[in-house]
């Protein structure tokens, strides 16, 4: 399908960016991320003009690059202010900078045309760095399309399936969903309601509640990039009071931004944010290690569809069902900011 190019990416986590050099390539360009000493993330072309060193494989003079190959340096603007052997600095040395917004504790970027990048426009993630929420996440590369993760998120009855023994339980995949498309914001609703099922150990062992559960999958999910999965786990019958407080239930916050790397990766970053447990290292390193697990499942599966989709004759047709209506609404937004650049 090619990318959306004139959207918000997440490039990176906050604490990725120093004073290093960082390079991860986003929408099939190659960029060079570090944070200047006044603690402004930057996001540069990872190329120079001169002779295409990438600039990443190159160091920092105070907050200047220096090309690695023949010392071109670069302000964090992407303009040249210094080339060898001659005063005259071309007119056209510079390397492009994207627009680069931090907030929830993530770098966006902007990789399409920089004079439409509006920073209202990113979706938020508050819980990420809110004090009423412990967070643990991480990054897996993906050797798949980004549009096979977008269709493996909205579609979570593959839990059951494809992660027995750590969320997924017989009762989602046999839960019916509901679909909402908010085409004017462009946002993809699927929800999931459970009553009176198991309790997953994913969740048994994080928030100690043993028994019957209450559990709720309410997905918004804004295309391309973000991904959120509200997670509501009560034990059963346990109501939300009429004034909304919900505080007999635990909640996660299961984030994902879906940024593709090329055509057929993708960088595939995970982030679960709770409001239980907040102090309990042991509830975080068993979330961190569990989620990672699930990931990595779902790394497994991807990398093989993609090999599959690579090896078989053009125009197969899917079958869809049911399940498939969250995944479907996305993609036909995706089409969409794809085709309007
Ligand atoms: S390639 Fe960068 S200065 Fe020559
Ligand atoms: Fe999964």
């Amino acid at each position: 399908m090619g990318f959306a190019r004139n959207q918000w990416y997440v490039a990176a986590y906050g604490e990725e960016v120093g004073d290093g050099l960082l390079a991860r390539t986003i929408c099939g360009e190659p960029v060079v991320l570090y944070r200047t000493s006044a603690g402004a993330a930057v996001a540069l072309a990872d190329r120079c003009v001169h002779r295409r060193f990438p600039l990443s494989a190159s160091h920092r003079e105070g907050d200047r690059i220096v090309c690695g190959y023949h010392g071109f340096t670069y302000d964090p603007d992407g303009s040249c202010v210094a080339v060898p052997g001659q005063t005259r600095i071309p007119r056209t040395a510079r390397v492009p900078a994207y627009p680069v917004v931090e907030q929830d504790s993530l770098v966006w970027l902007w990789i399409g045309d920089a004079g439409s990048a509006d920073p209202a426009a990113i979706p938020r993630a508050p819980w990420l760095d809110s004090p009423g929420y412990t967070t643990v996440r991480g990054m897996e590369p993906l050797a798949a399309r980004y549009e096979l993760l977008v269709d493996n998120l909205l579609d979570l009855s593959h839990e059951t399936y494809l992660h027995a023994g750590y969320i997924g339980t017989p009762e989602v995949a046999q839960t019916p969903i509901t679909t909402e498309v908010d085409e004017d914001a462009a946002v993809v609703h699927v929800r999931r309601r459970m009553k009176d099922v198991e309790c997953p150990p994913f969740y048994a062992e994080s928030t100690g509640i043993t028994g019957r559960i209450d559990r709720w999958q309410d997905i918004e999910y804004h295309p391309p990039c973000l991904y959120l999965l509200h997670s509501r786990i009560a034990p059963t019958g346990v109501e939300p009071g009429p004034d909304g407080d919900d505080s007999g239930a635990c909640h996660a916050e299961i984030v994902y931004a879906i940024t593709p790397e090329t055509e057929t990766t993708t960088h595939d970053f995970w982030m679960v944010a709770r409001d239980f447990a907040l102090d309990d290292a042991d509830v975080s390193r068993f979330l961190a290690e569990s989620n990672r697990t699930v990931v990595l499942q779902d790394v497994t599966a991807l990398n093989l569809l993609e090999r599959v989709i690579a090896a078989e004759p053009p125009g197969y047709q899917e079958l869809s069902i049911n399940i498939d209506t969250g995944g479907l609404a996305a993609r036909r937004l995706l089409r969409r900011m794809t085709e309007t650049g």
